[in-house]
Formats: structure tokens, C-alpha cells, sequence
């Protein structure tokens, strides 16, 4: 169960604060009755009438595996009129990223119009393993590696890899690529990992979102899930 005004907006119809507005306002229904308070708790497959439009139902939903390329935004909309990775999927259905990648990361995303199973992946509780390759300015030493390993804190709070494997070192040009598993959701947590040990990460790309690869997609292009990978994104709830 979730609050009216955050499944309104994971649906993609309105913002959460338009969606309140539209409760103030009378203007919702759930399962045929009007709306009048506002802390109201609903599930996912509850029938939701937002200003007369019936909120996406589960045969309208939309999911993609795009592999990200450098330089694209990972929002829906941009000010600046900058590429966002929704531009690169040709549908018309309002999807949004799961998560997000930095403008320079490139790698697996998942775009998807359903806000349940959205909320199901980004739920810090699902722990659901993500694998970046990141190239850094430097080789850690064995005393590093080994802190990394069993993990270090960062604002507070900890983080351990669940995966930790030096690809490759290359002496001469002093850098290293670093293979890492990050089950959590932090902005730049890749990134701020390796500034922990004063490393700078040149390229970061996302390898894998739990089960899924990249495998068959070049920077740009994208597919949809099958339905067998979307019961086992489920499944990890
Ligand atoms: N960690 C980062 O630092 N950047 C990303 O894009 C993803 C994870």
C-alpha cells in the first residue's frame, strides 16, 4: 500500500504536488468513490480516476532496457533542453528512468510506466545488486582494496560492495578498472567511493541491473523486457 498522491504520481499523470492539489479539489476517485481526505492509502491495481482520466492499467504498461550513452540527462524533461534519456525511446506512454544515471555514466537503465514495480526496484530494502565498471586515476593498493572490501562509510553511512574484483591495472598510464557491486541507491555512491580514497572515476559504466546485461545493445539503442524478465523483477520484491 502506498499513498494516493505517490502512486498518482508514479503513474506518470501529474507531479506528487498536483496530484495533492487534485484530492484538495475533489477531483479523484479510487475504486469509484471520491476522495475527501488526503493521507489515504491505496495499492497499485486500485482504480484510479484522476480529472476524469482512468490512471494507466497494467495492459499499458511499458518497459525498456536502454543502454545509456554518454552525454544524455537521466530525467523525463530537461530546462535546458538538453537530451534526456526518455527522448531516446520512441513510445509515446509517459515512462521515467529507475533510478538514475550521471550525465557521463553510460550503461543499463530501466525505463518503465510502472510505478509499482519502480518502487519495488528503488526500495533500499530489495537490495537489488547493480555492477559498475569504473576506470580510476590510480591502482589501489592491497590495503585499500581490502578496506573497500568490507566497506567504508560515506555521510554516515556504511557501504560494502557486494562485489569487488580489479579488472585490469595499467601501470604506465597509472590507472585501473574496478568491477563493484552497489546494492544501494545514493547519488554518485560509485563516484564517492573511489573520492574516499582520493581517486577520481574517469568512466563509469553500469553493467548490470540485478539479472539483466547489457548484451546485444550498443550506447543508445534500447529493447523491451520480456514478460518472463519483468515477473522476475517482481520476484525480487
Ligand atoms: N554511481 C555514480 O557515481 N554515478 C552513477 O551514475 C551511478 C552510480
Amino acid at each position: 500500500m502506498e499513498r494516493l498522491q505517490k502512486v498518482i504520481a508514479n503513474s506518470g499523470y501529474c507531479s506528487r504536488r498536483k496530484a495533492e492539489e487534485y484530492i484538495q479539489n475533489r477531483k479523484v476517485y479510487v475504486n469509484g468513490e471520491l476522495v475527501t481526505e488526503m493521507g489515504m492509502k491505496v495499492h497499485y491495481d486500485d482504480e484510479i480516476v484522476v480529472n476524469g482520466t482512468l490512471l494507466n492499467s497494467k495492459e499499458d504498461k511499458e518497459y525498456y532496457l536502454l543502454y545509456k550513452p554518454e552525454g544524455v540527462i537521466t530525467s523525463v524533461k530537461d530546462e535546458k533542453g538538453r537530451q534526456t534519456v526518455v527522448n531516446l525511446v520512441d513510445t509515446t506512454a509517459r515512462i521515467y528512468p529507475v533510478g538514475r544515471l550521471d550525465y557521463n555514466t553510460t550503461g543499463l537503465l530501466l525505463l518503465t510506466n510502472d510505478g509499482e514495480l519502480a518502487n519495488i526496484l528503488m526500495h533500499p530494502s530489495h537490495q537489488v545488486e547493480k555492477l559498475y565498471l569504473a576506470k580510476i586515476n590510480g591502482i589501489l593498493t592491497p590495503q585499500e582494496f581490502m578496506r573497500l572490501k568490507k566497506g567504508i562509510v560515506i555521510d554516515g553511512r556504511k557501504v560494502v560492495p557486494s562485489y569487488l574484483k580489479v579488472k585490469k591495472e595499467n601501470r604506465e598510464s597509472n590507472t585501473s578498472s574496478i568491477l563493484i557491486g552497489i546494492t544501494e541507491g545514493r547519488n554518485h555512491i560509485v563516484k564517492r567511493i573511489f573520492e574516499h580514497f582520493s581517486y577520481k572515476v574517469i568512466h563509469l559504466k553500469r553493467e548490470t541491473y540485478a539479472f539483466l546485461n547489457l548484451q546485444g545493445l550498443k550506447p543508445g539503442e534500447y529493447r523491451r523486457l520480456s514478460i518472463k524478465e519483468i515477473k522476475k523483477l517482481y520476484a525480487l520484491k
